[in-house]
């Protein structure tokens, strides 16, 4: 069964073992007690989630960092001036910590989340929560609480909702390895990637450290967020250059679906009226961050848009830093069809 439910609720269906997706200021998590393995087990059946692949630990701000994690002097500066923030750090796990939630790894990632009411909850369930994007695995991470519900009720789970409004951010927290005080690794791009440098900087000398970008698909540790495939709508995705925006909606099919920018609406009066009937078109935001917030809602709208199987087609987003979490997740989203327009 799956139910909406309150903070009180939510915190005492946590403390008894069952699963409750959460709201972060990224996207919703499908949450687990990690000190209950058998609900922690429960959220890899639930997601149909391999087993390598492991969880983030979610605590509050407040939260004793050593009990799960070996704490070094930048990972300590950084969780001290950045914290709560949609950055979660990877760091040496302590014996507290399950090799069913690090996939057998002697690392742990952490993050601290952003939300009030979940702060809320991690103060008064007092330990760590495991908490994966509340999607089935490969899908499309949820961004609003009736997200989750549209995923999970065709299925015979229980798991409650805490509904904390709209996902701020909309996409997947930024993911840093930090192996000692000189050497950081970005392992997933977030919206916070661009503060990483500039709010880094400010509390350290970056030329004293080695930030390594993290080469998608040389990576040995178990990354989910980096397999091929991912955050991946059903229907075929396709990515458009903006010079074939035009010839491409005039040879569309009935149910197509053009993700494009508000700036690109110019180009419908182009268009005739019996073609745009038979289509949709959802417009997108032309700055990065109202971009990230809006995307996922988008692709499961496009997915979404007719039973029949349509394409989707996303118009090219800009190369500049700011848009790079967003176009990692577009690149995987539409992986399998090599073929970009
Ligand atoms: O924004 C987020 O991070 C959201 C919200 C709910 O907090 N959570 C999220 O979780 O995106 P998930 O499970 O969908 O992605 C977690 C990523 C995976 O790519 C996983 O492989 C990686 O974190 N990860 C977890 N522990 C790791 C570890 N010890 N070493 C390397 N990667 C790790
Ligand atoms: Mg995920």
């Amino acid at each position: 069964m799956i139910e909406y439910i309150n903070l009180q609720q939510a915190i005492s269906n946590l403390l008894s073992g069952k699963i409750v997706a959460i709201p972060t200021e990224t996207v919703y998590g499908l949450a687990a007690n990690i000190h209950n393995e058998a609900a922690i087990q429960n959220i890899f059946t639930i997601k149909n989630r391999p087993i390598t692949h492991p969880l983030i630990v979610h605590i509050h701000n407040n939260f004793d960092i050593e009990r799960y994690a070996q704490i070094n002097n930048l990972a300590q500066k950084i969780i001290n001036t950045q914290w709560p923030a949609p950055l979660t750090i990877i760091l040496g796990k302590t014996s507290n910590v399950s090799n069913l939630i690090t996939g057998n790894q002697n690392t742990v990632a952490l993050r601290c989340p952003n939300h009030e009411l979940t702060q809320s909850l991690l103060k008064e369930v007092g330990c760590g929560v495991a908490a994966p994007s509340a999607n089935r695995f490969g899908y499309i991470s949820p961004s609003k609480a009736e997200h989750v519900y549209q995923e999970f009720s065709c299925f015979n789970y229980d798991i409650s909702i805490l509904d904390g409004g709209e996902c701020e951010i909309g996409i997947e927290s930024s993911i840093i390895k930090i192996d000692n005080d000189d050497n950081i690794s970005i392992l997933r791009h977030g919206m916070f990637d661009v503060q990483i440098f500039s709010n880094i900087a400010n509390i350290t000398d970056l030329t004293k450290i080695n930030i390594n970008i993290h080469d998608n698909g040389t990576n040995t540790i178990k990354v989910s967020g980096n397999l091929p495939v991912h955050y991946a709508p059903s229907n075929n995705l396709y990515i458009l250059k903006p010079q074939n925006l035009l010839d491409t909606i005039n040879k569309s099919n009935d149910g197509d679906v053009f993700i494009i920018f508000e700036n690109s609406s110019n180009i419908l009066k182009l268009i005739e009226d019996t073609i745009l009937a038979r289509i949709k078109i959802i417009y997108m935001p032309n700055l990065a961050t109202k971009y990230a917030h809006n995307i996922y809602n988008s692709l499961r709208e496009a997915d979404n848009y007719t039973y029949e199987t349509h394409n989707i087609y996303l118009e090219q987003i800009p190369s500049t830093i700011e848009w790079q979490a967003i176009q990692d997740r577009i690149n995987k989203a539409s992986y399998k069809f090599i073929n970009k327009i």
